[in-house]
C-alpha cells in the first residue's frame, strides 16, 4: 500500500519508510526537509517537500500518490524552547492529516506519541521498581510535548468516533539507533554518542546516570510497529505503548557497546537522571497490548540485539564515508 510518511525525513520516518518498504509497501516521506533521511542514505525513496500543516498540500499529494494510510510523525523534538511552532506542527498538523484522510477516503492515520504524554514518574513507576506504565496510568505531562502529544491524542479519537477515520496513538519508549545524532535531539543522544564514538574509536565519558534505568526501543523495532499499525484490520484499542517492556540501565548500554566494539573506551559515571532534567520521567512501558492486538513483537528486544545491529550500521556509512 502507499503510506504517506509526514514528518518521513526524520529518523523514525527513515527507518518506518525502510520497514514499509521492506514489507512490500510504496513510503512517500513528506517533510520540509530530508537531511537526516539523506544522510542515512541508502536506495533512493519518493520524497515530497511540504508543511504538515498545509491541507491543500496534503490533499494533493494523497491524491497523486493514491495515498491508502498516513503516518504523523512531525514534531519539533525542543519544543519547550518553541512552543508555538512545536504546538503548531504537532496539533494543525495532526489536523490536517486527519482531514486529508477523511475527504481523500483514507481508512486509517498513525500518530507519534510519546512517552512524554505521561509525564512526570510516579510512585511504584520511579526507580527502584520501575513498574510499567500501561496505556491507562494516568497522563499528566510536564511540558508542551507531552500536553500536545495528549491532545493530538485526543483530536484523534475524537475524528474516529466523529468521522470514522481509524486513528492509532503509539507512545514510544525512549528511542535510540541511526540518525538520533542529530542537531534536533541534542542532548538527547547518550546512546549515539556511546555508539558512535566507540565505533570512530574515540573515548567516550560520561559524568553521571548509568545507574538510570528505563525502557529503550530501538528505531527498526519502532518501524515494524508502523508496519503493523497500517495493515492491522479493525483495532479494537488506539492507543499503543511501543517500547522494549524491560528497564535497562545507560551502564548496562555503555556495557553493551563495550561487547560489541573492540577496544570500545566508553565509560558513565554512577547515579540517577543522566540528563539532569527537573524531573523523573524514565519510564518503562507495558508493552502486553501492542503485542496482543498489533502482534508487535520487538526484533530488537534487548540492549545487546539492538547495539549489534546500531554499531553494524554505522560502521557500514563510516567505511562508506572514507571511501572503503
Ligand atoms: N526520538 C524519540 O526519542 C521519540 C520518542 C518518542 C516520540 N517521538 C516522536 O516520534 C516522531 C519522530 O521523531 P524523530 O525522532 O524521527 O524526530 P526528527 O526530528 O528526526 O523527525 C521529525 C521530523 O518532523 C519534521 N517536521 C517538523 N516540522 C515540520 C513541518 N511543519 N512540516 C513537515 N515536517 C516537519 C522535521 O523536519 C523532522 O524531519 C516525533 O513526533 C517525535 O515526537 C520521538
Amino acid at each position: 500500500m502507499n503510506v504517506l510518511v509526514i514528518g518521513g525525513g526524520g529518523a523514525i520516518g527513515y527507518w518506518s519508510a525502510r520497514s514499509l518498504e521492506a514489507a512490500g509497501h510504496h513510503p512517500v516521506l513528506y517533510d520540509l526537509g530530508f537531511d537526516t533521511a539523506e544522510a542515512l542514505g541508502g536506495a533512493p525513496m519518493t520524497k515530497v517537500q511540504g508543511d504538515a500543516a498545509d491541507l491543500q498540500r496534503l490533499l494533493d499529494v494523497a491524491a497523486t500518490h493514491r495515498i491508502e494510510r498516513i503516518v504523523h510523525l512531525a514534531m519539533i523534538i525542543d519544543a519547550e524552547s518553541a512552543p508555538i511552532m512545536a504546538s503548531r506542527v504537532a496539533v494543525q498538523g495532526l489536523s490536517a492529516a486527519l482531514e486529508t484522510a477523511r475527504a481523500r477516503g483514507i481508512p486509517r492515520v498513525v500518530f507519534a506519541s510519546a512517552k512524554s504524554a505521561y509525564g512526570a514518574t510516579f510512585g511504584g513507576h520511579r526507580a527502584p521498581t520501575y513498574s510499567p506504565a500501561t496505556e491507562d496510568t494516568p497522563r499528566t505531562p510536564v511540558g508542551v510535548y507531552g500536553a500536545a502529544k495528549l491532545l493530538c491524542e485526543e483530536i484523534g479519537r475524537a475524528y474516529q468516533a466523529r468521522h470514522g477515520v481509524s486513528f492509532v496513538a503509539f507512545r514510544f519508549a525512549s528511542t535510540y539507533g541511526l540518525g538520533k545524532d542529530t542537531g534536533r535531539h541534542g542532548s538527547l543522544s547518550l546512546g549515539s554518542l556511546m555508539v558512535e564514538g566507540a565505533v570512530r574509536g574515540e573515548p567516550v565519558r560520561l559524568p553521571k546516570g548509568g545507574d538510570q534505568r528505563q525502557d529503550w526501543v530501538y528505531y527498526k523495532d519502532i518501524g515494524q510497529a508502523v508496519v503493523r499499525a497500517c495493515e492491522a484490520g479493525d483495532l479494537r484499542h488506539q492507543t499503543f505503548n511501543i517500547g522494549s517492556g524491560i528497564a535497562a540501565s545507560f551502564a548496562e548500554f555503555a556495557a553493551c557497546v563495550r561487547a560489541e566494539v573492540a577496544g570500545a573506551d566508553v565509560q558513565i559515571g554512577p547515579g540517577m537522571n543522566p540528563f539532569g532534567t527537573d524531573y523523573d520521567a524514565y519510564w518503562v512501558l507495558d508493552i502486553r497490548r501492542a503485542r496482543e492486538v498489533l502482534r508487535y513483537q520487538p526484533a530488537y528486544g534487548t540492549l545487546a540485539l539492538g547495539i549489534a545491529d546500531y554499531v553494524r550500521e554505522y560502521r557500514t556509512r563510516l567505511e562508506a564515508s572514507r571511501g572503503r
